[in-house]
C-alpha cells in the first residue's frame, strides 16, 4: 500500500514537473513523568490529523506499548516494530486505519535502549522515512524517564509537545529534560523546537484555573490555548481501539481534542 502511495506521488510530482520537497513533520510527545497523557494525546492527535486527510505514521517508542494496544486489539500481532529501527531496519509500517500507519512498541525496546549508537540509528531511519515523502506527519510517543529512547525521539523530531497536569508539581523534573534538549541542540544532535506544553486532565476547579493562569504568565508563548479536560471517554475509547472522535464524536472530549489538533497544525504552520 505504501509503495503504491509513493509511486502515485512520484508520478504526480513528475507530471507537474515539481521537485520533491520533504514536507513530513515529526512531532514527539514527551515528559519524563508517566501518566500525564503522552500516549492518550499521541493516539488522538494521530487520529485527528488523519481525519483531516493527512497521512500519519505513529511510532510507539515505549516498551510498555500502550499506544500499540490502543491501535491493535488484544492478541492482534504487530507487523513492524520500533525496536527494529534501533537495529537499522524497518519493514513497511502497518496500516491501522484510514491514513494511519503504526510502528509498534514491544518490550524489546527495553533492551535496545542500552545500545549506545541506538539514538543515531533510530534518527537515521526516521530520516529515510521522511525522504520517502509519504507521510505528512510522524507522531512519536515516548517512554517515561530520560533514556536513550527519549533521546532518540528528540533527535528525530522537529517539534516537541509536553503534556502536563495542572499541579504545582507539574513542571517538576522537566528542568533536567530541557537541559538535555538544550545540550543536544548546542551539539546539533537535535534541531527540535518546543511547540508547547499542553495542559491535560484539567478539572473545572479554582485550583486548576489559577495554576493554568500562573503557567501562562510564566511561559506565555509555550502553553497551548487549548486545555484537555479530564473525561472518562479518554480512558474508555482506546479499550475499543477507537479514537475519541469515533467513540464520542460530539462530546466535550472530542471538541477539546479537535481544537488541540487544529492548534498544533496552526502553531507548526506559523513556526
Ligand atoms: N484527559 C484525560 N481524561 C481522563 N483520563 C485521561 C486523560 N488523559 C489521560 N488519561 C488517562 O490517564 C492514564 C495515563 O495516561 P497516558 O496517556 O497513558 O499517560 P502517559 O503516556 O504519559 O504515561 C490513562 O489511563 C489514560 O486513559
Ligand atoms: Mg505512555
Amino acid at each position: 500500500m505504501l509503495t503504491f502511495y509513493k509511486y502515485l506521488r512520484t508520478q504526480v510530482l513528475s507530471v507537474c514537473n515539481i521537485e520533491e520537497v520533504y514536507m513530513t513533520k515529526v512531532i514527539c510527545l514527551l515528559n519524563q513523568k508517566g501518566g500525564v497523557g503522552k500516549t492518550t494525546i499521541s493516539f488522538n492527535l494521530a487520529h485527528g490529523l488523519a481525519q483531516l486527510g493527512l497521512k500519519v505514521l505513529v511510532i510507539d517508542n515505549d516498551g510498555q506499548a500502550n499506544l500499540t494496544g490502543s491501535f491493535l486489539a488484544e492478541g492482534e500481532k504487530p507487523k513492524c516494530y520500533t525496536s527494529s529501527m534501533y537495529r537499522g531496519s524497518i519493514s513497511n509500517p502497518q496500516e491501522v486505519g484510514p491514513n494511519i500507519w503504526l510502528v509498534a512498541g514491544d518490550d524489546d525496546l527495553d533492551s535496545v535502549q542500552f545500545m549506545p549508537e541506538g539514538p543515531d540509528v533510530f534518527a537515521q531511519i526516521v530520516e529515510k522515512i521522511i525522504a520517502e515523502n509519504i507521510f505528512d506527519y510522524i507522531v512519536i510517543d515516548s517512554n517515561p524517564q530520560i533514556t536513550n529512547l527519549t533521546l532518540a525521539g528528540i533527535m528525530a523530531s522537529d517539534y516537541l509537545i509536553v503534556p502536563l497536569q495542572p499541579s504545582k508539581y507539574g513542571l517538576d523534573g522537566l528542568r533536567k529534560l530541557f537541559l538535555k534538549v538544550k545540550e543536544m541542540r548546542s551539539t546539533e544532535a537535535s534541531h527540535a523546537s518546543l511547540l508547547g506544553f499542553v495542559m491535560n486532565k484539567v478539572k473545572p476547579t479554582r485550583l486548576h484555573r489559577t495554576t493554568i493562569q500562573k503557567l501562562r504568565k510564566m511561559y506565555p508563548q509555550y502553553i497551548f490555548e487549548t486545555v484537555i479536560h479530564e473525561l472518562t471517554a479518554y480512558e474508555e475509547s482506546p479499550l475499543d481501539q477507537k479514537s475519541i472522535f469515533d467513540y464520542e464524536p460530539s462530546s466535550r472530549a472530542a471538541l477539546d481534542m479537535s481544537a488541540f489538533v487544529r492548534e498544533v497544525i496552526r502553531k507548526i504552520g506559523s513556526e
